[in-house]
Protein backbone atom coordinates (compact mmCIF):
# COMPACT_ATOMS: atom_id res chain seq x y z
CA UNK A 1 0.00 0.00 0.00
CA UNK A 2 1.35 3.37 -0.56
CA UNK A 3 2.20 5.79 2.42
CA UNK A 4 -0.56 7.33 3.83
CA UNK A 5 -1.13 11.18 3.06
CA UNK A 6 -1.50 13.68 5.63
CA UNK A 7 -4.00 15.90 5.79
CA UNK A 8 -4.06 19.83 7.24
CA UNK A 9 -6.90 21.03 9.65
CA UNK A 10 -6.86 23.84 6.59
CA UNK A 11 -7.71 21.03 4.04
CA UNK A 12 -9.88 19.70 6.34
CA UNK A 13 -11.86 23.04 7.30
CA UNK A 14 -11.68 23.44 3.20
CA UNK A 15 -13.90 20.42 2.82
CA UNK A 16 -16.58 21.42 4.78
CA UNK A 17 -16.63 25.04 3.99
CA UNK A 18 -18.81 24.02 0.27
CA UNK A 19 -20.11 21.31 1.93
CA UNK A 20 -23.76 20.02 0.70
CA UNK A 21 -25.12 19.90 4.31
CA UNK A 22 -25.18 24.09 5.35
CA UNK A 23 -27.00 25.83 7.75
CA UNK A 24 -28.27 28.39 4.42
CA UNK A 25 -29.12 24.98 2.26
CA UNK A 26 -30.59 23.13 5.29
CA UNK A 27 -32.74 26.37 6.05
CA UNK A 28 -33.77 26.76 2.28
CA UNK A 29 -35.19 23.72 2.49
CA UNK A 30 -38.00 24.04 5.34
CA UNK A 31 -38.82 27.28 3.75
CA UNK A 32 -39.32 25.94 0.11
CA UNK A 33 -41.60 23.05 1.81
CA UNK A 34 -43.22 25.54 4.71
CA UNK A 35 -42.70 28.54 3.57
CA UNK A 36 -41.58 30.14 6.92
CA UNK A 37 -39.41 29.14 9.58
CA UNK A 38 -41.57 30.12 12.97
CA UNK A 39 -42.19 26.96 15.19
CA UNK A 40 -39.58 24.85 14.11
CA UNK A 41 -38.27 21.93 15.99
CA UNK A 42 -34.84 20.10 15.83
CA UNK A 43 -37.37 17.36 13.91
CA UNK A 44 -37.31 19.73 11.38
CA UNK A 45 -33.81 20.36 10.84
CA UNK A 46 -32.99 16.85 11.05
CA UNK A 47 -35.55 14.73 9.06
CA UNK A 48 -36.20 15.38 5.40
CA UNK A 49 -36.64 11.73 3.65
CA UNK A 50 -36.56 13.71 0.15
CA UNK A 51 -33.36 15.44 -0.58
CA UNK A 52 -31.39 14.33 2.53
CA UNK A 53 -30.48 17.90 2.85
CA UNK A 54 -30.43 17.69 7.44
CA UNK A 55 -28.03 18.78 9.91
CA UNK A 56 -27.43 15.03 10.21
CA UNK A 57 -23.68 14.65 8.89
CA UNK A 58 -23.45 11.12 9.38
CA UNK A 59 -24.78 7.42 7.96
CA UNK A 60 -28.05 6.51 9.75
CA UNK A 61 -29.80 10.05 10.05
CA UNK A 62 -31.75 10.37 13.29
CA UNK A 63 -32.04 6.54 13.56
CA UNK A 64 -28.53 5.99 14.30
CA UNK A 65 -28.37 9.07 16.85
CA UNK A 66 -31.68 7.26 18.64
CA UNK A 67 -29.76 3.56 18.24
CA UNK A 68 -26.08 4.83 19.35
CA UNK A 69 -27.61 6.76 22.44
CA UNK A 70 -29.65 3.81 23.36
CA UNK A 71 -26.48 1.49 23.46
CA UNK A 72 -24.51 4.09 25.29
CA UNK A 73 -27.54 4.58 27.96
CA UNK A 74 -28.01 8.32 27.60
CA UNK A 75 -30.69 9.47 29.64
CA UNK A 76 -32.06 12.96 30.94
CA UNK A 77 -29.16 13.49 33.20
CA UNK A 78 -26.80 12.14 30.75
CA UNK A 79 -23.82 14.81 30.31
CA UNK A 80 -22.25 14.07 26.52
CA UNK A 81 -19.22 15.51 24.87
CA UNK A 82 -19.83 15.57 21.14
CA UNK A 83 -16.34 15.32 19.84
CA UNK A 84 -16.65 16.91 15.76
CA UNK A 85 -20.05 17.77 16.33
CA UNK A 86 -20.33 19.55 12.95
CA UNK A 87 -23.48 21.51 12.62
CA UNK A 88 -24.50 20.59 16.36
CA UNK A 89 -27.35 17.81 14.57
CA UNK A 90 -26.84 15.01 16.88
CA UNK A 91 -26.29 16.97 19.67
CA UNK A 92 -29.60 18.86 19.70
CA UNK A 93 -31.33 15.56 18.52
CA UNK A 94 -29.58 14.24 21.96
CA UNK A 95 -30.92 17.35 23.90
CA UNK A 96 -34.05 17.31 21.96
CA UNK A 97 -35.28 13.85 22.61
CA UNK A 98 -33.62 13.54 26.15
CA UNK A 99 -33.70 16.76 27.30
CA UNK A 100 -29.56 15.73 28.44
CA UNK A 101 -26.78 18.49 28.09
CA UNK A 102 -24.35 18.12 25.02
CA UNK A 103 -21.27 20.11 24.86
CA UNK A 104 -20.26 19.88 20.96
CA UNK A 105 -16.32 20.55 19.59
CA UNK A 106 -15.77 21.08 16.26
CA UNK A 107 -12.41 21.88 14.03
CA UNK A 108 -14.49 24.47 11.63
CA UNK A 109 -15.06 28.20 13.16
CA UNK A 110 -17.53 28.38 10.53
CA UNK A 111 -19.73 25.24 11.33
CA UNK A 112 -19.63 26.04 15.36
CA UNK A 113 -21.29 29.41 14.01
CA UNK A 114 -23.65 27.66 11.98
CA UNK A 115 -24.37 25.12 14.35
CA UNK A 116 -24.88 28.13 16.93
CA UNK A 117 -27.61 29.96 15.55
CA UNK A 118 -29.16 26.51 14.40
CA UNK A 119 -29.71 25.64 18.10
CA UNK A 120 -31.31 28.95 19.02
CA UNK A 121 -33.26 29.14 16.25
CA UNK A 122 -34.63 25.74 17.51
CA UNK A 123 -34.49 26.78 21.50
CA UNK A 124 -31.99 24.52 22.75
CA UNK A 125 -28.93 26.59 23.37
CA UNK A 126 -29.58 26.54 27.20
CA UNK A 127 -28.89 22.40 26.58
CA UNK A 128 -26.34 22.66 24.10
CA UNK A 129 -23.36 24.15 23.55
CA UNK A 130 -20.35 24.86 21.28
CA UNK A 131 -16.66 25.25 21.39
CA UNK A 132 -14.35 26.03 17.84
CA UNK A 133 -10.86 24.02 18.10
CA UNK A 134 -8.93 20.91 16.90
CA UNK A 135 -9.68 18.64 19.61
CA UNK A 136 -6.06 17.73 19.85
CA UNK A 137 -5.11 21.22 20.89
CA UNK A 138 -7.83 23.04 22.63
CA UNK A 139 -8.62 22.46 26.37
CA UNK A 140 -11.78 20.95 26.95
CA UNK A 141 -14.31 21.52 29.73
CA UNK A 142 -12.50 20.56 33.25
CA UNK A 143 -15.80 19.23 34.13
CA UNK A 144 -16.38 14.93 33.16
CA UNK A 145 -18.74 13.84 30.88
CA UNK A 146 -20.70 10.56 31.26
CA UNK A 147 -20.24 9.68 27.33
CA UNK A 148 -17.80 11.07 24.71
CA UNK A 149 -20.08 10.93 21.43
CA UNK A 150 -18.97 10.95 17.37
CA UNK A 151 -20.20 10.38 14.51
CA UNK A 152 -18.29 10.38 11.02
CA UNK A 153 -15.64 12.68 12.72
CA UNK A 154 -12.92 10.61 14.05
CA UNK A 155 -12.10 9.00 10.51
CA UNK A 156 -10.66 12.84 10.12
CA UNK A 157 -7.90 12.50 12.81
CA UNK A 158 -4.83 10.82 12.49
CA UNK A 159 -3.65 9.98 15.98
CA UNK A 160 -6.42 8.13 17.07
CA UNK A 161 -4.13 7.10 20.49
CA UNK A 162 -3.64 10.57 21.69
CA UNK A 163 -7.45 11.47 20.95
CA UNK A 164 -8.61 8.33 23.11
CA UNK A 165 -6.31 9.23 25.59
CA UNK A 166 -7.31 13.06 25.72
CA UNK A 167 -11.24 11.96 25.55
CA UNK A 168 -10.72 9.07 28.46
CA UNK A 169 -9.81 12.08 30.85
CA UNK A 170 -13.00 14.16 29.69
CA UNK A 171 -14.70 10.93 31.10
CA UNK A 172 -16.65 10.00 34.44
CA UNK A 173 -15.61 6.86 35.85
CA UNK A 174 -18.18 4.08 33.77
CA UNK A 175 -18.05 6.93 31.16
CA UNK A 176 -18.62 5.67 27.67
CA UNK A 177 -17.23 6.33 24.11
CA UNK A 178 -20.00 5.70 21.58
CA UNK A 179 -18.43 5.69 18.43
CA UNK A 180 -19.42 5.44 14.33
CA UNK A 181 -17.05 5.60 12.01
CA UNK A 182 -16.44 4.74 8.29
CA UNK A 183 -13.59 1.78 8.60
CA UNK A 184 -11.22 -0.51 6.74
CA UNK A 185 -12.91 -4.17 5.99
CA UNK A 186 -9.77 -5.91 4.37
CA UNK A 187 -6.46 -4.63 2.77
CA UNK A 188 -6.80 -3.65 -1.20
CA UNK A 189 -5.57 -7.08 -3.07
CA UNK A 190 -3.84 -5.34 -6.29
CA UNK A 191 -2.82 -1.62 -7.38
CA UNK A 192 -6.49 -0.83 -8.97
CA UNK A 193 -8.22 -1.18 -5.43
CA UNK A 194 -5.05 0.56 -3.72
CA UNK A 195 -5.25 3.78 -6.07
CA UNK A 196 -9.07 3.65 -5.62
CA UNK A 197 -8.68 3.35 -1.52
CA UNK A 198 -6.12 6.24 -1.79
CA UNK A 199 -8.80 8.41 -3.84
CA UNK A 200 -11.51 8.23 -1.49
CA UNK A 201 -9.25 8.70 1.66
CA UNK A 202 -8.03 11.75 -0.25
CA UNK A 203 -11.22 12.89 -0.97
CA UNK A 204 -12.66 12.68 2.72
CA UNK A 205 -9.35 13.84 3.91
CA UNK A 206 -9.59 10.82 6.11
CA UNK A 207 -7.21 7.90 8.22
CA UNK A 208 -9.23 4.88 7.48
CA UNK A 209 -8.57 2.38 10.45
CA UNK A 210 -9.53 -1.59 10.81
CA UNK A 211 -12.23 -2.23 13.75
CA UNK A 212 -9.35 -4.34 15.28
CA UNK A 213 -7.36 -1.38 15.24
CA UNK A 214 -10.24 0.68 16.92
CA UNK A 215 -10.89 -2.19 19.14
CA UNK A 216 -6.65 -2.64 20.57
CA UNK A 217 -6.55 1.46 20.88
CA UNK A 218 -9.42 1.38 23.01
CA UNK A 219 -8.34 -2.35 25.11
CA UNK A 220 -5.08 -0.60 25.30
CA UNK A 221 -6.60 2.32 27.39
CA UNK A 222 -8.83 0.32 29.62
CA UNK A 223 -11.47 0.76 28.08
CA UNK A 224 -14.17 -3.11 27.91
CA UNK A 225 -15.99 -2.49 24.13
CA UNK A 226 -18.90 -4.44 24.83
CA UNK A 227 -21.41 -2.90 21.53
CA UNK A 228 -19.94 -4.06 18.21
CA UNK A 229 -21.84 -3.92 15.15
CA UNK A 230 -21.29 -3.97 10.96
CA UNK A 231 -23.52 -0.96 9.35
CA UNK A 232 -21.86 -0.92 6.54
CA UNK A 233 -24.90 -1.76 4.10
CA UNK A 234 -26.12 1.43 5.14
CA UNK A 235 -23.09 3.29 3.82
CA UNK A 236 -24.16 2.04 0.73
CA UNK A 237 -27.51 2.88 0.76
CA UNK A 238 -26.74 6.18 1.40
CA UNK A 239 -24.31 6.41 -1.39
CA UNK A 240 -26.91 5.06 -4.08
CA UNK A 241 -29.59 7.58 -2.63
CA UNK A 242 -27.11 10.56 -3.16
CA UNK A 243 -26.45 9.30 -6.50
CA UNK A 244 -29.85 8.52 -7.46
CA UNK A 245 -30.99 12.08 -5.92
CA UNK A 246 -27.84 13.91 -7.78
CA UNK A 247 -28.60 12.45 -11.03
CA UNK A 248 -32.38 13.06 -11.17
CA UNK A 249 -32.18 16.73 -10.33
CA UNK A 250 -33.39 16.17 -6.46
CA UNK A 251 -30.16 18.13 -5.19
CA UNK A 252 -28.27 20.40 -7.25
CA UNK A 253 -25.02 22.40 -6.45
CA UNK A 254 -23.14 19.13 -6.08
CA UNK A 255 -19.63 19.27 -7.64
CA UNK A 256 -18.58 16.23 -10.07
CA UNK A 257 -15.33 15.18 -7.66
CA UNK A 258 -18.58 14.92 -5.00
CA UNK A 259 -20.34 12.64 -6.91
CA UNK A 260 -17.38 10.70 -8.49
CA UNK A 261 -16.28 10.03 -4.91
CA UNK A 262 -20.01 8.84 -3.93
CA UNK A 263 -19.63 6.89 -6.74
CA UNK A 264 -15.82 5.46 -5.60
CA UNK A 265 -17.65 5.17 -2.05
CA UNK A 266 -20.07 3.00 -3.31
CA UNK A 267 -17.48 0.87 -5.41
CA UNK A 268 -15.04 0.26 -2.07
CA UNK A 269 -18.41 -0.98 0.02
CA UNK A 270 -19.30 -3.30 -2.49
CA UNK A 271 -16.06 -4.75 -3.12
CA UNK A 272 -15.92 -5.05 1.14
CA UNK A 273 -12.82 -3.23 1.48
CA UNK A 274 -14.48 0.27 3.08
CA UNK A 275 -17.48 -0.19 5.36
CA UNK A 276 -18.73 1.96 8.23
CA UNK A 277 -19.11 0.37 12.02
CA UNK A 278 -20.25 1.44 15.41
CA UNK A 279 -18.66 0.45 18.42
CA UNK A 280 -19.04 1.53 22.36
CA UNK A 281 -17.27 1.26 25.36
CA UNK A 282 -17.04 1.66 28.84
CA UNK A 283 -14.15 3.22 30.95
CA UNK A 284 -12.59 0.81 33.22
CA UNK A 285 -9.81 1.82 35.61
CA UNK A 286 -6.45 2.02 34.42
CA UNK A 287 -5.03 -1.11 33.69
CA UNK A 288 -8.15 -3.08 34.83
CA UNK A 289 -8.62 -4.03 31.32
CA UNK A 290 -4.97 -5.66 31.07
CA UNK A 291 -5.42 -7.40 34.51
CA UNK A 292 -8.57 -9.13 33.84
CA UNK A 293 -7.26 -10.37 30.43
CA UNK A 294 -4.23 -11.78 32.53
CA UNK A 295 -6.16 -13.37 35.14
CA UNK A 296 -8.37 -14.88 31.89
C1 LIG B 1 -18.70 14.35 8.66
S1 LIG B 1 -18.70 15.64 9.80
C2 LIG B 1 -19.68 14.92 11.10
C3 LIG B 1 -20.36 15.97 11.92
C4 LIG B 1 -21.27 15.45 13.03
N1 LIG B 1 -20.60 14.51 13.91
C5 LIG B 1 -22.52 14.84 12.49
O1 LIG B 1 -22.69 13.62 12.65
O2 LIG B 1 -23.37 15.55 11.93
C6 LIG B 1 -17.06 15.61 10.51
C7 LIG B 1 -16.75 16.81 11.39
O3 LIG B 1 -15.53 16.56 12.11
C8 LIG B 1 -14.88 17.81 12.30
N2 LIG B 1 -13.46 17.59 12.63
C9 LIG B 1 -12.51 17.07 11.84
N3 LIG B 1 -11.33 17.04 12.48
C10 LIG B 1 -11.53 17.57 13.73
C11 LIG B 1 -10.70 17.85 14.85
N4 LIG B 1 -9.38 17.57 14.83
N5 LIG B 1 -11.23 18.42 15.95
C12 LIG B 1 -12.57 18.73 15.98
N6 LIG B 1 -13.41 18.49 14.94
C13 LIG B 1 -12.91 17.91 13.82
C14 LIG B 1 -15.09 18.51 10.95
O4 LIG B 1 -14.88 19.91 11.02
C15 LIG B 1 -16.53 18.10 10.61
O5 LIG B 1 -17.46 19.07 11.00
Amino acid sequence: MAAPKTYSSREIQALYRTHLLREEAILKRILDHRGSLAGITEMDLAEDPVSEITDQNHIGGVKFVKDLARKAGIGPATEILDVGCGLGGSARCLAHLFGCRVHGVDLSKQRCSEALDLTKLVGLEDLVTFQHGDVLKIALPTRRFDVVWAQSAWVHIENKEKLIKKCRKSLKAEGRIALEEPCLKRLPRNQRENRELRDLADHWKSYLEGLDVWTELLSSQSFEVYCKTDLSPELGKLYRKLIRLARGGVITHVSRSEQKAWELGLRLVAKGIVGYFRLVARKLPQGDFSLRAMRA
